[in-house]
């Protein structure tokens, strides 16, 4: 069990305090979850390797996003990591440099990432839902989303992480097929399922929600020993 010391050393890497106790561990768990990505599986070659993906969305034009993007955002971090995080769309400064969640809300993500041992240089391959920018930072509409996830999809298969961690309700309810609310769907590990092959998915809320209501941090850090606890990174 992690020590309120150590604790409160993540909680200060995260920025957040005052230290919480853990539940107990014996306590029983939540059931799992739900089984989800209805028809989400058969949408591109099985095949189809990450370099081929990437080149294949740096040239997209399904959608409006292309016309205002300044270039696609892929990936970045370790492909074929055991922890694969997924986020929303990149915004102004992932636009800019081709890299997801290297803004504010970026760096929030890598501080809580380390707070479980895991970073884009080590353990960690991370992606969006949408590869452009919308543009004004306006949310990523239906349509957007639904021509732009088959790629997210298969960059899922291709990758083959061991555990996701979903950022943010359009990741979340993209992969998990629900329109319920984060706030409904944390605190139990659902089930991701492709290939016929069951991906654990922690869910939980993005950090630039995180930064408007730092007072959600705490339950940002109990999702987080919810993936450690999977024991898979
Ligand atoms: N927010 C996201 O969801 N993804 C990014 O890449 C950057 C910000």
């Amino acid at each position: 069990m992690t020590s309120t010391r150590n604790k409160a050393d993540l909680f200060n890497a995260m920025g957040i305090g005052p230290v919480w106790e853990l539940r107990s561990q014996d306590e029983p768990s939540k059931p799992d979850a739900m089984a989800s990505g209805v028809g989400l599986d058969e949408m591109l070659p099985a095949s189809l390797s990450l370099e081929s993906l990437q080149e294949m969305v740096a040239v997209c034009k399904k959608c409006g996003l292309c016309e205002t993007r300044k270039q696609t955002v892929f990936a970045d971090g370790i492909p074929h990591a055991p922890l694969m995080v997924v986020g929303e769309g990149p915004g102004v400064d992932e636009d800019a440099t081709g890299r997801p969640f290297v803004g504010k809300s970026g760096q929030l993500l890598d501080r809580m990432l380390k707070a479980v041992g895991a970073s884009r240089t080590n353990n960690t391959y991370i992606a969006n839902v949408v590869k452009c920018h919308p543009p004004g930072n306006r949310n990523p509409e239906q349509a957007e989303i639904e021509q732009c996830s088959p790629y997210l999809v298969q960059q899922i298969k291709a990758s083959g992480p061991k555990v996701l961690l979903l950022v943010g309700r359009f990741a979340i309810q993209t992969l998990l097929n629900t329109k319920k609310p984060v706030g409904e769907l944390r605190g139990v590990v659902h089930q991701v399922t492709l290939d016929g092959r069951d991906i654990p998915a922690v869910v939980t809320y993005h950090p630039a929600y995180l930064l408007r209501r730092p007072e959600e941090k705490s339950k940002a850090w109990d999702d987080l020993l919810l993936l450690k606890q999977q024991g898979l990174i």
